[in-house]
């Protein structure tokens, strides 16, 4: 009796089930129906193309899809993202280029895709070394290539970056400007090592350069752009580079 009994009353919830579902399938079609007649009627009365509307809806879809990965990419920390990415030696390649500006400034680094204020950017990567290991370097190279050297403090000591070898990661490609800076240097230690890593001081718009102060006073390019020199305070007094005064050496290698 009881299973009769029990039988019957699925029967009836799976019939009122089946109906719940079809009215509010009827529902959705009927609005479609209607948003579509709607939209036709906008279209005829603003005398829109077909195309120019589809333009607009790729448009708003791939802004869309666009924030949504704007905001998994936020999920993480800025600095947890540059510890993963200086972990595996990598650079952003899909939201950064390099591009060839002129004779006087050479390459620099762009955006290919927007970064908001505090996003870990790209690691000025290069050779860790000691500072005495830095200054038997720098009495060999060329000025062209101590230019690449990045000395810092680090546990009361002074090391280096060394970025001379031409080794395709972007971070040595970065631009000076003591002016308006879009990055800030800081350090992250990843493994128990340092890196030096670049965040943006504000949001950065596709295809503006990456910058950042060198620190420092008398590097020779600002003095040509910007006319009488400009003297500033290093933002970040523990990190800058050091300027190499002899022209005269002529190799970046390390051997010499
Ligand atoms: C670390 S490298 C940067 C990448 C370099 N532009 C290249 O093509 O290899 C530093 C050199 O870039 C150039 N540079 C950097 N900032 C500059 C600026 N604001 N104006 C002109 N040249 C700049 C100088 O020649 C400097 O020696």
């Amino acid at each position: 009796m009881l299973t009769i009994q029990a039988s019957g009353w699925n029967k009836r919830k799976a019939e009122n089930l089946d109906r719940t579902l079809a009215e509010r399938y009827i529902k959705t079609v009927q609005r479609i129906t209607e948003a579509t007649k709607d939209l036709e009627k906008l279209t005829a009365e603003l005398s829109l193309q077909q195309d120019t509307v589809q333009q607009w809806v790729s448009d708003v879809q791939q802004r869309t899809s666009g924030s949504s990965m704007a905001a998994v990419r936020r999920r993480k920390s800025p600095k947890t993202d540059a510890v993963e990415h200086a972990a595996k030696a990598l650079d952003k390649t899909a939201e950064l280029e390099v591009k060839y500006i002129n004779s006087f400034k050479g390459r620099g680094v762009f955006a290919k895709a927007h970064f908001h204020k505090g996003d870990f950017v790209v690691e000025y990567r290069g050779e860790l070394i000691n500072s005495e290991e830095s200054q038997r370097r720098r009495r060999t190279y060329h000025v062209k290539c101590t230019v690449f050297m990045f000395d810092f403090h680090w546990q009361e000591r002074t090391w280096c970056i060394d970025a001379a070898r031409e080794d395709g990661s972007l971070g040595r490609l970065v631009n000076d400007d003591h002016n308006h800076p879009n990055c800030k240097m800081k350090k992250v230690i990843s493994e128990g090592k340092p890196h030096l890593c670049l965040f943006a001081l504000r949001d950065i718009n596709v295809g503006e350069e990456i910058t950042y102060d060198y620190g420092g006073t008398d590097w020779p390019w600002r003095k040509k752009v910007g006319g009488p020199l400009t003297v500033t305070e290093s933002s970040h007094a523990d990190i800058s580079r050091t300027k190499d005064q002899d022209p005269d050496r002529s190799t970046c290698s390390q051997n010499q």
